[in-house]
């Protein structure tokens, strides 16, 4: 049996976690979605892809403290298993880390032979060991991502709820269908989950309505919150699960973790953020230390004149900006300004 047959037969869901645009919430959600499942009583793996090592070091695993790593694996003859470290407090969670020697490899790599399977091949003969496998990718399209492509058979993709969210996520797309045409058929975009989301700003429920306009029943009900203890975490070697358990963003990656599973989900109303009404609203006692008070203007505001979600297929559904700004939202096409009046009734409405 080939890898790619292995992996697609086995009951484990691979999924790479890729956004090519850096800083959307990639490993934070690779962290701690996999703790959070681990914690339900599955077996996850976390593959350390990028060379930054950040799921490494943010789950206490110091890359240079290690003998043997995603580097030796991929350029190497290393097995996976040989550099599987368990997460301390997290039963059930392994991590393969990465090292910074991985920056090289994208180069080392290209007149490689089988260069994109190193990783399908490396993780056929263990994936059965696990019920999830998440790769943690570089922000890029290099041949480490496409690596992960190869090795998945599912996408997750983090979105932040800010100003050119999409940005990129449409060379994704098609990177991605490039890669299911030529390399790996089992391929899909199966997930996407809206991140960093702050409640006080007109801006990111519009991303939210936006980004499920287009991609519909991918995207997650639950949104993740922006919230400083998730930030705090990675510096404490934790997961916030084991961090700050009873904290809301260690609530929010459990539900998603729930969500994932196909398992019911137990929410009212206020913890789904829907076209028309976002309700997810901070706790008080846990303010994000740059969040502005709440009488200072929404951090998105003023708006820069023509503002693109930066996703280039076409959408009927371009999203409002709020009156006087003069400006919309758009993820393709050719941009549409609102009529004035219906941007006060949104105002109004809100
Ligand atoms: N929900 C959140 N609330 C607050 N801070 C967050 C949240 N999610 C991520 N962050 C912080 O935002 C920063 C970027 O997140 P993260 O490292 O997960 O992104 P990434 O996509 O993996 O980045 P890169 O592209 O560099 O790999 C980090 O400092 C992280 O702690
Ligand atoms: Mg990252």
């Amino acid at each position: 049996m080939t890898s790619s047959e292995l992996i697609a037969q086995s009951k484990t869901r691979v999924i790479a976690i890729a956004n090519q645009k850096g800083g959307v919430g990639k490993t934070t959600t690779t962290v701690n979605l996999g703790a959070a499942l681990a914690e339900l009583g599955q077996r996850v793996l976390l593959i350390d892809l990028d060379p930054q090592a950040n799921a490494s070091t943010g789950l206490g695993i110091n890359p240079r403290a290690i003998e043997k790593n995603m580097y030796d694996v991929l350029l190497g003859d290393t097995p996976l298993e040989d550099t599987l470290e368990p997460v301390a407090d997290v039963e059930g969670l392994f991590v393969a880390p990465s090292s910074l020697d991985l920056a090289g490899a994208e180069i080392e790599l290209v007149p490689g032979f089988n260069r994109e399977r190193r990783l399908i091949d490396a993780l056929a003969p263990i994936v059965g060991d696990y019920d999830y496998v998440f790769i943690d990718c570089p922000p890029s399209l290099g041949l480490l991502t496409i690596n992960a492509l190869v090795a998945a058979t599912e996408v997750l993709v983090p979105i932040q709820c800010e100003y050119y969210a999409l940005e990129g996520v449409g060379q994704l797309v098609r990177n991605v269908e490039l890669v299911r045409k030529s390399l790996n058929q089992s391929l899909e975009i199966s997930t996407i989950v809206l991140v960093m989301y702050d409640a006080r700003t007109k801006l990111a429920g519009q991303v939210v309505d936006e980004v499920r306009n287009h991609f519909g029943e991918k995207v997650c009900k639950i949104v993740i919150p922006r919230v400083v203890r998730l930030s705090e975490a990675p510096s404490y070697g934790q997961p916030i699960t084991v961090f700050d358990p009873e904290n809301r963003g260690a609530q929010a990656y459990r539900d998603l973790a729930n969500e994932v599973l196909g398992n019911e989900l137990n929410l009212d109303d206020d913890n789904v953020p829907s076209s028309g009404g976002v309700e997810i609203v901070p706790a008080p006692d846990d303010p994000a230390p740059d969040d502005p008070a709440p009488d200072d203007p929404a951090p998105d505001d003023p708006a820069p004149p023509q503002p693109q979600l930066g996703l280039d297929e076409p959408t009927a559904a371009p999203i409002k900006r709020p009156s006087g700004l003069g400006a919309t939202m758009i993820l393709g096409g050719s941009p549409e300004v609102m009529p004035e009046a219906d941007s006060e009734t949104l105002e109004e409405n809100e």
